[in-house]
């Protein structure tokens, strides 16, 4: 089986899942490619299986991979596909599942199997992450799930996320935040990064953004309204010197990023592709 694996992370988690998937695929005989979807590459129209893995913002899924997957073309096959979402809260997936399920059928494809999966929160400028200790052992669920879900799908279970109301949320709350952050929040948000004096220009946070939204400018990062606030700049910075206007500084936080994720190494990864069919090849960001 011919296997097409898509993903977007800010902070690594949902690349950790999305790998670990690759890995049961190949061991099970299967040959996978993994590439992130702002590479820009097309899908292989001829792959056997699709899968799509992307974290949870607000409720629903980033601005970036709904772009994405409105763009894709018409499949003439129904082609077998899966969604994997991973939530800092589990019971907080929101429309995420449902939204990207729908525009895959309207593309053709036959999604066969929706899971969310618990990874440790990384939105670091509204909330503390888990410690390190913490977000390990979520970790660990995570990648032994994965691997579950994986061998499932090769087993042709057929599967599906059922939709809730996060339990802490009234409806109206849960509208209200889906919508704000679809429509109005993240367009914005970008305007509200700022640093502090313990930024030194190191110029980190310029070279890993996902999306290219940092410019040095005059020796301080500024960010651009392609910004889709995935919390990878605020996380890596060796000073925690990132915040956002109204959120106030993130020091004495903890900050989270997938401990074995290397953006800086992906990245010049994707001048030098590798093996699609290694498990260990680490694919671009
Ligand atoms: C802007 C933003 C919004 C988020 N909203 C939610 C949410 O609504 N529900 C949830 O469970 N987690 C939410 N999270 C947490 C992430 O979905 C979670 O940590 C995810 O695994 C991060 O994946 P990544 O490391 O691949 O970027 C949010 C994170 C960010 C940065």
């Amino acid at each position: 089986m011919n296997v097409e694996l898509k993903y977007f992370s800010g902070t690594g988690n949902s690349y950790k899942i999305i790998d670990t998937c690759k890995e049961i695929f190949i061991q099970n005989g299967n040959k996978a490619t993994l590439s992130s979807i702002t590479d820009k590459s097309d899908i292989n129209e001829d792959a056997d299986l699709i899968g799509f893995c992307f974290p949870v913002y607000a409720f629903g899924i980033p601005r970036i991979c709904r772009k994405y997957l409105l763009n894709l073309p018409i499949f003439k096959n129904p082609i077998n596909t899966f969604i994997l979402i991973t939530a800092g809260n589990i019971d907080e997936s929101g429309f995420s599942v449902e939204e990207s399920t729908k525009i895959l059928k309207r593309k053709g494809l036959d999604v066969t199997y929706s899971k969310v999966i618990q990874m440790p929160n990384n939105w670091t400028i509204s909330m503390n992450p888990p410690s390190k200790e913490e977000a390990q052992l979520i970790i660990n669920t995570g990648v032994i799930k994965a691997k579950k879900i994986a061998q499932n799908i090769i087993d042709g279970v057929l599967d599906h996320h059922a939709f809730n109301y996060p339990s802490t949320y009234g409806k109206f709350g849960f509208y209200k935040d889906y919508y704000t952050f679809k429509w109005l929040g993240v367009s914005n948000m970008w305007k509200n990064y700022r640093t502090d004096e313990t930024c030194d220009s190191c110029g980190l946070c310029e070279k890993i953004c996902p999306t290219a939204s940092i410019q040095i400018v005059d020796n301080k990062p500024k960010w651009l309204k392609t910004c889709e606030q995935c919390m990878r700049c605020v996380n890596y910075c060796p000073k925690q010197a990132i915040f956002q206007k109204g959120e106030g500084s993130i020091k004495g936080k903890n900050i989270y990023y997938e401990p074995t994720f290397k953006p800086l190494k992906l990245k010049s990864k994707k001048h030098n592709k590798s093996n699609a069919t290694d498990a260990k090849s680490h694919a671009a960001d």
